[in-house]
């Protein structure tokens, strides 16, 4: 069959039939960033017609909020001449354009700006382009090319998009698991070599027979690279995202599409699949560049303290027959049952900064 007509699954099949089993962390990548076949190389996968919706989508008030959080480090940082801010993964652009809006009253801070995007699928950039056009975005291909400016990093949802390995404790010793062929269909199972346990820091050392460990080195890398980039400029990075605050054992891969959880197996390429974050390994990768770590706030924490609840009753005095939405919304982003305790604010700053809301 020509190339063309494989689907993923096929071609990660096919792969496995030649080379063996396959990483967690190799699958995922394929996954995920296949150049053709990717779940993010292909259309939009946003929103009530998508696979998930995102907390900049539910509401512009979350946006809004961030956009308080850069301009109030933009004063913090001086007011300088030329800053940076560079969103990861900005899907639809939501996010940004809420913020900007907010960000921009402040004086000085639309002149110095020079937005930088980094984004991997195609359809979400064209969508990104125009929507921030009055902001004049540019497209980086590596976090590292941009200015010496000093620089705010903003991720939402980016880092719980990285590949994760794992590791499955057996008889006393670690053994990783792999994705590998049953009777033609794809199959979770161990490498039988043991793993020597070199990324299994001391939270693993008295892990019980059975336990897993999840490690999340594509988003460890991608910290240290975050960090090398802020640490020289000076600066701060934002993330947002589900995840836990001490590396412990335990497994959270999960596959979601049309809004429903799915075996991670079944549909390469048509699912989305994410891990929850290790944020203390994440803090770690950054605090290598000699940035101060805040301890994590959830969501809803972080939201109200930047002032969600004022800026939700401002809007629905302004548009009364929208108040119910809003409050809904609010209710969404920032209450327990809800996102509020499930995602975290996590800050990176250079020394001396004081991010507000942690
Ligand atoms: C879950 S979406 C979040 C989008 C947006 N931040 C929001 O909150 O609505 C993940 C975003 O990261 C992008 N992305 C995922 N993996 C990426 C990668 N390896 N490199 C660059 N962008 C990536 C996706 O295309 C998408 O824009």
């Amino acid at each position: 069959m020509p190339d063309e007509n494989l689907s993923l699954g096929d071609l990660i099949d096919m792969q496995i039939r030649t080379s063996g089993p396959m990483s967690i962390a190799a699958y995922m990548g394929l996954c995920l960033t296949h150049p053709t076949r990717g779940y993010y190389r292909k259309a939009d996968p946003l929103g009530a017609g998508g696979d998930f919706i995102t907390a900049p989508e539910i509401s512009q008030m979350f946006g809004e909020m961030i956009g308080g959080w850069i301009a109030d480090l933009y004063l913090q940082m001086g007011s300088p001449a030329r800053i940076t801010l560079l969103e990861l993964g900005p899907g639809r652009g939501t996010l940004m354009a809420d913020a900007l809006r907010v960000a921009g009253r402040v004086p000085g801070f639309s002149d110095a700006l020079a937005l930088a995007l980094y984004e991997t699928n195609p359809d979400l950039k064209a969508i990104q382009a125009e929507r921030l056009k009055p902001f004049d975005p540019t497209f980086v291909s590596e976090p590292e090319d941009i200015s010496d400016a000093p620089v705010i990093v903003v991720a939402n949802e980016f880092f719980d998009a990285l590949p994760i390995r794992q590791f499955v404790q057996r008889g006393g010793k670690w053994f990783e698991r792999m994705v590998g062929l049953a009777e033609g269909r794809r199959t979770f199972g161990l490498s039988p070599t043991p793993y020597d346990g070199a990324l299994l820091g001391p939270a693993f050392a008295d892990a019980p027979e059975g336990a897993v460990a999840e490690i999340g080195l594509a988003a460890r890398q991608f910290g240290e690279r975050i960090g090398r980039v802020i640490g020289p400029r000076g600066g701060a990075l934002l993330a947002i995202d589900y995840g836990y605050a001490r590396s412990q054992p335990g497994e959270t891969l999960q596959a979601l599409a049309r809004h429903r959880f799915a075996d991670p197996l079944e549909v390469p390429g048509e699912a989305d699949l994410t891990a929850h974050v290790d944020f203390e390994a994440l803090g770690d990768a950054l605090r290598m560049a000699g940035l101060s770590i805040a301890p994590l706030v959830p969501q809803g924490d972080f939201l109200t303290s930047l002032g969600i609840t004022a800026r939700c009753e401002a809007l629905a005095r302004a548009n009364p027959a929208e108040a119910g939405a809003l409050t809904g919304a609010l209710r969404r982003l920032t209450h327990p049952d809800e996102m509020g305790v499930l995602f975290k604010a996590f800050c990176a700053a250079s020394p001396g900064l004081k991010p507000a809301g942690f």
